[in-house]
């Protein structure tokens, strides 16, 4: 969905939750300056998962600062009641969890209709064939890597052959729907999912912690795959 031609290009998605808050503005200056493709905002409510993060009005400020693709990650009890104001605060693209109560397809069209692109999420522990039914109405599925909550954990490696499963299904479909991975990503773990079949990649703590972060991130996305 991203433009790619034949090979799947990688992107890379920076998590602000490993950002300085206090200096987001400057954070933002340094991802743009650092070949960084989206800005990935973690959003969570302390029902769904057990930590709470920030919501609304800094989406909103940061939307107003950059000009950076807002790549949204609802990790939230009712993702359905809050799309269209976090479309309305600036998000590109809206994640929610197959996992949360909301109805999945209603929650689907109810991004779609507020004109942004629609990603569904699954936690380490849920199968990949339950976003089979699915694919043909998502641009993009999320391969949670680690357990949702915090960022700084290990990558999960059992998760790469879910993404394996899902960019097969996603090629016998013939659909264009990227695949997303997050949690844990960095120039080792890169390898292993990228030659699953991710092609956009979440990532926080290694990033933020790297002495140059365009190094780092060129790092990612210029992984050789057998792919
Ligand atoms: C975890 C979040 C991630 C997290 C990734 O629930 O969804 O986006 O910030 O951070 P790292 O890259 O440090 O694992
Ligand atoms: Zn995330």
């Amino acid at each position: 969905m991203f433009g790619r031609s034949d090979k799947l290009k990688n992107l890379i998605s920076a998590s602000v939750l490993s950002a300085d808050m206090l200096n987001l503005e400057s954070e933002i200056r340094k991802l743009e300056k650092s070949g960084i493709d989206m800005l990935h905002f973690d959003v969570m409510d302390g029902v769904f998962v057990n930590n709470i993060t920030y919501g609304l009005p800094i989406l909103e400020a940061v939307n107003r600062t950059t000009d950076m693709f807002l790549d949204v990650h609802l990790m939230i009890d009712d993702p359905l009641k809050y799309v269209s104001r976090f479309a309305e605060a600036g998000a590109d693209m809206i994640t929610f969890h197959i996992e949360s109560r909301s109805s999945v397809t209603e929650t689907i069209n109810a991004i779609k209709k507020c004109g942004v692109k629609a990603a569904a999420a699954i936690k380490p522990a849920t199968p990949a064939e339950a976003v089979f039914e699915y694919l043909p109405y998502l641009d993009m599925v999320l391969v949670m890597t680690v357990e949702p909550g915090f960022g700084g954990q290990s990558f999960i490696p059992e998760t790469a052959e879910k993404v394996r499963l899902i960019r097969n299904r996603i090629s016998e479909l013939k659909l264009d729907a990227d695949v997303q991975v997050d949690g844990g990503i960095n120039d080792k773990t890169a390898p292993i999912v990228s030659d699953a079949g991710a092609n956009i990649f979440v990532s926080g703590s290694y990033l933020f912690n790297a002495e140059n972060m365009a190094e780092a991130a060129n790092a990612i996305k210029e992984v050789k795959t057998s792919r």
